[in-house]
């Protein structure tokens, strides 16, 4: 659907970004300024949607599309106790369930801490479910009305110091305001 001359065209129709190749980093400051340009569009998207998987599906569609660095986009939800398991998501196959006690995912759910990985071979106990990951970023998502950490968006990148500071602060800005709400 939409304009057949950008079928096939690597961008999202949804937010209208321009066109970056997948596995491209752009230097810091692009991605800051691509970020911005998305975040008021994919917020406008969301506006009212309440339900948790339309809400995961559409940011892991979206934010791939911005995040032209990353070979994984997505969601692990916290789904019983000190249990995650893989929801929707973009890129290469993660693994399907992370312990809350293992890897860079259990970190920041059991933390409630941000986890920046500028560089995954030096952190012990990544779980590598693509060897071409070499950066990863980990925001837990925490829902305000009863304090629990419904889950965490996970971002992958095939280069070292591939998402930077502030990448990580401005989505965790995005997911407090469309995910923990609810
Ligand atoms: N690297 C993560 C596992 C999830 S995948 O990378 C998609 C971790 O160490 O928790």
């Amino acid at each position: 659907m939409g304009d057949p001359a950008r079928r096939g065209h690597p961008v999202s129709e949804g937010i209208d970004l321009p066109a970056v190749p997948r596995g491209t980093l752009l230097p810091e400051k692009e991605r800051l300024a691509r970020l911005d340009l998305a975040l008021p569009k994919i917020r406008a998207v969301l506006e009212g949607e309440t339900d948790e998987v339309a809400i995961m599906a559409t940011l892991a569609c979206l934010l791939w599309e911005t995040l032209a660095q990353a070979n994984f986009c997505g969601f692990y939800r916290h789904t019983s106790k000190d249990m995650l398991t893989v929801g929707p998501y973009q890129g290469s196959m993660g693994c399907l369930r992370i312990a809350f006690e293992r890897g860079v995912c259990g970190a920041a759910a059991r933390s409630r801490e941000t986890q920046l990985v500028p560089d995954v071979h030096a952190y012990p106990g990544h779980i590598s479910c693509d060897d071409r990951s070499r950066s990863e970023l980990v925001i837990p998502i925490v829902r305000r009305r009863d304090d629990v950490v419904i889950g965490v968006l996970d971002v992958d990148s095939p280069h070292v110091d591939g998402i930077s500071r502030g990448e990580a602060s401005r989505l965790e800005g995005l997911l407090a305001y469309v995910l923990g709400g609810g």
